[in-house]
């Protein structure tokens, strides 16, 4: 029989890779409820037209990366249905429909979860990956663009990364006219060198070719939107790089950085790690003032970015990433005994408890339960095995601490107290073996 596999592009992960994803997700909502934002949980599958209104037809997510999702008993053409590529348009989607435009329009949100794109895997690059994603409505000052690039310069700083900002102004509606008169012109004179997306695109969506990556020395001599801003537009981005520089904050402006998704307005950012190669964005975003209008709301304005999860922790070093996943395996209590550095699936745990003989089985289990009620991890190894099979598991699970509890200790009222780094070993009272553990975690 063929072997079941996991699809290309999709990603199991175990043990510490998992712990990983869950410890900057939690980072991330920590810096998230410091900046008063709450969560938004939103479906995994929408119909495809919110997208093609809002990411853009004319973009690669929709234009070519979407899973269209078939119902058994065959639903109508009207109620195509995907899987989300990304969660901006879901959350303005539930931002109207719950009334909000109208009724308290000032909103802040944060959402976490897989999304699905149709891409070629590679380094970085998965058809499953998960955002951490940010939406601001009802704020149009730079103010609100500035502090979105600060906290994630703030969650940069918790997680000790070094990324690189770079920001750009698209302008609004009005500048955009003759921006894209510019890079219609400036297209059709470079046609017989244009890629074959952006000659297909030309002239329904001109802005492509500002990101081009088939031909960056053609991109690169292409029309700059920064110098095509109103006085309006121009202020405010100006203010937003006020702002940063103010926070300390270090940008650069990257006329480049115009995105590939249809909604975006003024300011719009990338920040990328050096660290991670040719899919080197960590996170992306920029204003969306039209998109709640164009999804039928009221005109409110709306800014937001998204982080890749994956591409966060891979930015993070290899040793970094273990130890941290280790403290925040056992809830920030277990530390990673430093004479060892493998690379192991497993967390490491506090404390492992072995019992040796029936008798001792219940004391033991009992004991197992106390010392987590004290908050630490604690793995009751299997009894169907001698002392030394169980010592070797303790070890394996990456336990700081055995506790033994055999007939010799049981007539005694007693249990070993093990610290398995350097092997010394002591009685302590049955009856205290609990505050024992703790204590002698929090020494170590
Ligand atoms: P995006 O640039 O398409 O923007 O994606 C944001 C981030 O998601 C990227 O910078 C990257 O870290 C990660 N990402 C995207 N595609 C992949 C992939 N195939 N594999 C791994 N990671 C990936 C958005 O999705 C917008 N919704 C962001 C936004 C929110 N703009 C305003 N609000």
């Amino acid at each position: 029989m063929a072997k079941l596999t996991r699809l290309r592009g999709f990603q199991d992960q175990l043990g510490a890779e998992a712990e990983m994803l869950s410890l900057v997700e939690a980072r991330a909502k920590e810096v998230a409820r410091r900046y008063g934002l709450g969560e938004i949980r939103i479906p995994l599958m929408e119909r495809i037209q919110l997208y093609e209104r809002s990411t853009g037809e004319t973009s690669d997510v929709v234009a070519k990366q979407m899973y269209i999702v078939k119902h058994a008993q065959e639903s109508s053409a009207a109620d195509t249905m995907v899987l989300r590529p990304e969660g901006t348009p879901g959350v303005v989607r539930a931002y109207i429909e719950a009334g909000l435009d109208r009724s308290d329009p000032e909103q802040r949100f944060f959402y976490c979860g897989p999304m699905l794109r149709y891409e070629r895997p590679q380094k970085g690059r998965f058809r499953q990956f998960h955002q951490f994603g940010v939406e601001v409505f009802g704020r149009a000052d730079p103010a609100c663009d500035a502090e979105l690039l600060v906290m994630i310069d703030d969650l940069r700083r918790e997680l000790d990364l070094e990324l690189d900002f770079e920001v750009n102004s698209l302008g609004c509606g009005e500048c955009r006219l003759a921006f894209r008169e510019a890079l219609l012109a400036f297209g059709r004179a470079h046609l017989e060198s244009l890629c074959a997306d952006c000659h297909a695109r030309l002239e329904r969506n001109p802005l492509r070719i500002v990101d081009c990556k088939t031909d960056a020395a053609l991109a690169e001599q292409a029309p700059k939107s920064i110098d095509y801003l109103c006085p309006d537009c121009r202020r405010h981005f100006d203010a937003v790089l006020d702002l940063l520089r103010y926070s300390g904050v270090a940008v650069t402006v990257n006329p480049r950085i115009v995105r590939g998704l249809d909604y975006y307005v003024r300011t719009t950012f990338e920040v990328s790690s050096r660290t991670l190669g040719a899919q080197n964005a960590i996170a992306a975003g920029g204003r969306y003032d039209g998109l709640v209008e164009s999804l039928g709301g009221v005109p409110v304005p709306g800014i937001g970015f998204a982080i890749g999860l994956e591409r966060l922790t891979m930015a993070m070093s290899p040793q970094d990433r273990h130890a941290r996943a280790v403290a925040a395996a056992a809830g920030g209590h277990a530390k990673p005994p430093t004479a060892r550095s493998d690379s192991r699936q497993a967390p490491f745990i506090d404390a492992a408890v072995l019992a040796l003989g029936e008798e001792a089985l219940p004391k033991a289990a009992a004991l197992a339960r106390e010392i987590r009620h004290s908050g630490l991890a604690v793995e009751f190894v299997s009894p169907a095995r001698g002392l030394k099979a169980q010592l070797r598991r303790a070890d394996r699970a990456g336990a700081r601490f055995a506790v033994i509890i055999g007939e010799d200790e049981l007539s005694r009222g007693v249990a070993t107290l093990r610290d398995m780094t350097s092997g010394a070993q002591r009685d302590v009272q049955l009856e205290q073996a609990a505050q024992a553990v703790s204590a002698a975690a929090a020494e170590s």
